[in-house]
Order: structure tokens, then C-alpha cells, then sequence
């Protein structure tokens, strides 16, 4: 008999058909009547099929008895209405199948609580549990509707490379890719690692970002959009910062900051209102047990439109505040995380896209406002997250981006194919980068990245 998943089964209503499901035991209840409750989970959906296991099944006592939470089973019954609270329909077992037990002495996932922290050391079994397994739904759901808001607009979605030869953000802080061997590479005259020697030839990178591949795919074809995972060396243990991470990239020709603006706007609560709308019953739990308010805000974000406000501006508000920061607001620093919520938690109240941030710290290819000082950047921050996209209006004149990257610090020469799309048609084009875990974070309100990503990897930690 075709087997069934189990968010199948708890939507059908015609009692008394057969069903096969399979799946791992969550719980065992054993009636003084001669009988087992086992309650049957298999990630389809966040409630359990209740199965309740006769004293008169052939294997009832040899294997129904030792079926311990986390043991692989299949069972096949009748669909049965449930008497109990919580779910319409049940199975009656007439097959129980064992697959492999779990031995409750060594097996880590008991009915207790655990904290978040314990489970990232059991990464391989935590998807098992209520929370990341909801995780993983809710990932999995923006994942798609990523796909769908731009298939729907006509984006294109394009595969950027992830070996590079270019520091895409200017920021330093790649991973170097080399088949050498680190205790005998080649050296050059005057004993330096010769990269000439490696791989590919010259020193190679795992990208930060597929921005400047995707600026010369835009810069054909319109509007793309590149989805893949990015990495970043930057030592920082935060909880919303990963060494890999995913992130979602369009590209728009023939587009200013305003309208990256308005995408990114779009794009945001088009995700929210998708969760919300596909992915009820984890957001319930979410709301209930990891952030209480989640929904409220959640349906705030898809209902509000979001504030735009300029960096000076932001600098302005967060100084006259009064609050004491970490680290003072001043004109020529980056805002930080605390300023990033006061603003979208105190003093605004919902998501905020800020812009026009001072050239200084901001990438190289981002366009030059007038004003000699700015860039027309655009950020969107979100509360309890912060940043969840940044972009920007991109360089396109041909002496301002070389003077830009002579300002940087940055080799012309090396960069000279994406000099070259300024240099044969170039057209003023925007776009940004949507962090998929900063988003998944601020739709279930899981406080750390780490818990967000099925195998995080940060400073330290690769182990799974
Ligand atoms: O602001 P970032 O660095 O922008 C870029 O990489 C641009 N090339 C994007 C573009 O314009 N095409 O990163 C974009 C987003 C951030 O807003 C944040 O959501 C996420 O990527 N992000 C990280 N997420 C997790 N861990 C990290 N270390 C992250 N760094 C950035
Ligand atoms: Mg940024």
C-alpha cells in the first residue's frame, strides 16, 4: 500500500479507508487495558499522527512494547476519528513495522526540554525536535516563495560562482581555495607562497557575494537573480553571524535606489505574508513558545509600509535619544546592531530602509550622490534582527568607479572585466542582498543564527 505523509493523513476525513504511514516515535503510552498510544512524527508537518497499537497485534509484545522514542516504524491501519483532544483522526495499527530502535539510555532527544545550545551539539539528530524541525519547514517555505516572487516578476535566476578571484564587498575577509600543500607549497624567489603555481593559476577566494557577477547578467538580460550560499571570514561570534550563510541577490538594470527600495519592501512582505499564509501551525508554536508577539508583529510588517529614512537622519534620531549606546551615534560610523534596534524597536516602531550612507564604509561599487560624501545605499532593518538586506545603487560611470577604487585601495587591473560593463553600454542598475537566515530568524523569532541553518558554521565550529 502507498505509503502516506503524515500532514495527508490529519487533512483526510474518510474514516475507515487504510492508510500506510511511517515515521519516528515522538511518544508511548501504554494503556492498563492492553494497549499503546505511539505518537508518529515524520517532519510533514508539526503535529503527529496518534496511532494506537492493540495487545492483540502478532508483534505487539516483542516489538510494539520496545518501540522507545525516536525508533523508525511504519504502520499501516484504519483511519479512525479520534476521540481525543487535538486531532480529528487516528490510526488504528494492524501492521506495525519496526525499522531500527533507538536505545532510550544512549539516545539524547528524551521527552525533557534542551536547550538550544545542547542541541547544536547533536546537529545531526536536533531536526527532530518541534523547534527545528519548524525551522526547517519555514526555510524550506521562503526558500520557495523567493523563487516564486521573482519568477513572478520576471526575473531571471542566474548561478554565480562560488571561486572567485575578487573580494566582491572590498571587506578582506574571504577564504582562500588551494589544492597546496600547506606544509610544502611552491615558493617564488624571496620565499613567498607562489599562487602562480595553484589551482587556478593566481590566488582564488569562496565568494562573499555573487553581486558583480550578477551586475554583468542584469546588465544583459535585465533583471536576475542569484540564490546560493556565500561565505565570509569575519571573526565574529554573534548571533547573527554566520562564516556561510545563503543569500538571495537580485539585480536590476535600468533601476535607481528608489526602486530597490520599493523591491526590497516588496520582496520582504511578500516572504512574511507566505509564512504566515503556508506555514500557520510552526508560526503558532513560534509565537507561543520562542516569541511572544510574533504573529502581531508578523502581520504588522505585511499590512505597514516601511519608513525610509537617510543615514543622517538615522544619526540624528539616534542622537537625540538620550539612550546610552555601546557605541555613540556620530556622522561617519556605521550604525550597529543596538542603533539598528532602537530604531526599528523605540523610536519607529516597525521596518525601516535607510540610505545614503557615508562613502567611507561603505563597498566600492555603490553609486556617488552628489554631495561628494554619500552613497546611494539603501539598508532595510527589521526589529529584533536589524539588517536583514543591504544594497545599493551601483557605480555605472567609468571615472567615478575607478577614482572610487583607487580611493579603496583596490587594483584596477584586476577588476577590469566589471570596469568593462561601464565601459560597453553601461546603464545605471540596482540591486541587494537578502540574508535567508536573517529572514528565517525574524519569521519564528529564534533568537540565535546558529539555530536557523541546519549546520552552522562559525568561528571554531565545523563539526557536522
Ligand atoms: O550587506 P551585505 O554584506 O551586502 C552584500 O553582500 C551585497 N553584495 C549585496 C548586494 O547588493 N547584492 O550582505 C547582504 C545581507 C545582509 O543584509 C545580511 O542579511 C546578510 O546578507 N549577511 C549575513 N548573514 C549571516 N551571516 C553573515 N556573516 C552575514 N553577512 C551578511
Ligand atoms: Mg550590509
Amino acid at each position: 500500500m502507498q505509503r502516506q505523509l503524515i500532514k495527508h493523513v490529519l487533512e483526510r476525513t474518510d474514516v475507515g479507508a487504510k492508510v500506510t504511514v511511517a515515521g519516528w516515535v515522538r511518544t508511548r503510552r501504554d494503556s492498563k487495558g492492553g494497549f499503546s498510544f505511539i505518537e508518529l512524527h515524520d517532519g510533514s508537518s508539526f503535529s503527529g499522527l496518534q496511532i494506537i497499537a492493540d495487545g492483540e497485534l502478532p508483534n505487539y509484545e516483542t516489538d510494539v512494547l520496545s518501540l522507545t522514542i525516536g525508533s523508525a516504524a511504519r504502520i499501516t491501519g484504519t483511519l479512525t476519528e479520534s476521540p481525543g483532544q487535538g486531532q480529528a483522526v487516528e490510526i488504528k495499527a494492524e501492521v506495525v513495522e519496526v525499522f531500527g530502535f533507538a536505545d532510550p539510555d544512549d539516545y539524547p532527544l528524551q521527552k525533557k526540554r534542551v536547550s538550544f545550545e545542547h542541541l547544536r551539539e547533536i546537529a545531526h539528530l536536533r531536526p527532530r525536535t518541534n523547534t527545528i524541525g519548524a525551522v526547517a519547514r519555514v526555510r524550506s517555505a521562503l526558500s520557495y516563495a523567493t523563487h516564486r516572487f521573482f519568477q513572478e516578476r520576471d526575473f531571471l535566476y542566474v548561478h554565480t560562482p562560488l571561486i572567485t578571484a575578487s573580494d566582491a564587498e572590498g571587506a578582506g575577509e574571504m577564504f582562500r581555495v588551494t589544492n597546496f600543500n600547506p606544509a610544502d607549497p611552491p615558493r617564488a624567489e624571496g620565499g613567498a607562497v607562489d599562487y602562480a603555481q595553484d589551482f587556478f593559476g593566481r590566488p582564488a577566494f569562496l565568494a562573499v557575494s555573487g553581486q558583480l557577477n550578477a551586475e554583468a547578467y542584469a546588465l544583459a538580460l535585465d533583471r536576475v537573480y542569484t540564490f546560493g550560499p556565500t561565505f565570509r571570514a569575519e571573526n565574529s561570534n554573534t548571533r547573527r553571524h554566520l562564516a556561510e550563510f545563503w543569500m538571495i541577490e537580485p539585480e536590476m538594470a535600468f533601476a535607481d535606489i528608489n526602486d530597490n527600495s520599493d523591491l526590497a519592501e516588496d520582496y520582504v512582505k511578500y516572504l512574511v505574508r507566505y509564512v504566515l499564509d503556508n506555514c500557520s501551525d510552526d508560526l503558532e508554536f513560534f509565537n507561543k513558545w520562542v516569541q511572544e508577539g510574533l504573529l502581531d508583529t508578523l502581520a504588522g510588517v505585511v499590512d505597514g509600509s516601511f519608513e525610509r529614512i537617510t543615514y543622517t537622519e538615522a544619526v540624528d534620531i539616534l542622537a537625540a535619544s538620550g539612550e546610552t549606546f555601546e557605541f555613540p551615534a556620530e556622522w561617519g560610523s556605521d550604525l550597529q546592531s543596538e542603533h539598528e534596534r532602537y530604531l526599528t524597536e523605540v523610536a519607529i516602531k516597525k521596518p525601516v530602509i535607510v540610505t545614503d550612507f557615508p562613502f567611507d564604509f561603505k563597498a566600492f561599487y555603490m553609486r556617488r550622490n552628489d554631495d561628494g560624501k554619500t552613497v546611494a545605499a539603501m539598508d532595510v532593518l527589521v526589529p529584533q534582527i536589524g539588517e536583514i538586506v543591504g544594497g545599493s545603487q551601483r557605480e555605472e560611470r567609468l571615472d567615478v568607479l575607478a577614482e572610487s577604487m583607487d580611493i579603496k585601495g583596490m587594483d584596477r587591473d584586476h577588476y577590469w572585466w566589471y570596469l568593462d560593463l561601464r565601459r560597453f553600454g553601461s546603464a545605471p542598475h540596482a540591486g541587494f542582498g537578502l540574508g535567508l537566515e536573517r529572514v528565517v530568524q525574524f519569521t519564528t523569532g529564534m533568537q540565535n543564527i546558529r539555530d536557523v541553518i541546519p549546520f552552522p558554521r562559525t568561528p571554531r565550529n565545523v563539526g557536522f
